[in-house]
């Protein structure tokens, strides 16, 4: 049996006296594209954010690659793990957000280039190997001294996105990375993550791409009010959903 790289059983998320996630169960298995839909509200960035351990969940256990997430347990006890360790934990798995969040005074390679010398401690020719690799993947090499206000917003997510790798993360997050881009932009960067999902990351996919989560997904979660409504492979969720509030949701995105 190979252990899920993301676990989540019963997992329950309030902000004060609002109950956002209502126990969500759900298993991304490794190598596996997981994209996750669902209308505005419904908790989807919630969940991601409790995966690392941005939100400290209410209950419920959440692990990743059989790890607690911001737990050790001992015996049938759970111990908050210290902010170093969580530090550490969060280390495996790399977020890309709907806005870049670039350092805006570094140009491409330095943003790139940042996490592995200040958070790994190594040296600036390693990471700048690594980086000028990770902008080549992402098709970048040549806006390798651009500084972000230089490159285009579809030029900055995939920057971004090598900026995730950098770190060789086991799990990549990415919430809704190309909602915020002008259409023409969209397939440059759907294309870099159907080339990450090709070499095998495993890769949790907030989106609003129905193409995408139709051609490159391997499992899609429809999530509605904090709850999984529905869960299957995408063809079947997309093509033929099964519960009223997925036909109604969809039936608006598509
Ligand atoms: N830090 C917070 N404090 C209070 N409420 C919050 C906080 N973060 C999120 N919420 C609330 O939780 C609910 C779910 O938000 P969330 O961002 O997870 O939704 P979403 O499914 O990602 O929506 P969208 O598609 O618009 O991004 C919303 O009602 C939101 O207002
Ligand atoms: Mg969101």
């Amino acid at each position: 049996m190979t252990i899920p790289m993301v676990k989540a059983e019963g997992v329950h998320k309030s902000f004060g006296a609002a109950h956002i996630l209502k126990g969500i169960d759900l298993e991304v298995a490794p190598r596996e594209v997981f994209c996750l839909i669902g209308p505005s509200g419904s908790g989807k960035s919630t969940f991601l954010r409790c995966i690392n351990h941005l939100e400290k969940v209410n209950a419920g256990r959440l692990s990743v690659d059989g790890q607690l997430v911001g737990y050790r347990q001992k015996g049938d006890k759970l111990y908050e793990l210290r902010d170093s360790e969580v530090a550490l934990q969060r280390r495996d798995i790399g977020m890309v957000f709907q806005r870049f969040n670039l350092f805006p005074h570094m140009t491409a390679i330095e943003n790139v280039m940042e996490a592995p010398v200040q958070v790994k401690g190594e040296s600036k020719a390693v990471a700048r190997a690594r980086a000028e690799r990770l902008l080549d993947r992402v098709g970048l090499s040549d806006k390798a001294g651009n500084y972000p206000t230089q490159l285009s917003g579809g030029q900055q997510q995939r920057v971004a996105i090598a900026r995730a790798l950098a770190m060789e993360p086991k799990l990549m997050l990415f919430d809704e990375p190309t909602s915020a881009l002008d259409p023409e932009l969209v397939g440059d960067v759907l294309d870099v993550m159907r080339g990450l999902a090709e070499d095998g990351m495993t890769m949790i996919v907030v989106t609003h791409e129905m193409g995408f989560a139709r051609e490159v997904g391997d499992a899609l979660v429809f999530m509605d009010d904090g709850v999984v409504v529905e869960s299957g492979h995408p063809r079947d969720v997309l093509t033929n959903p099964q519960h009223d509030r997925t036909k109604s949701f969809l039936s608006k995105v598509l």
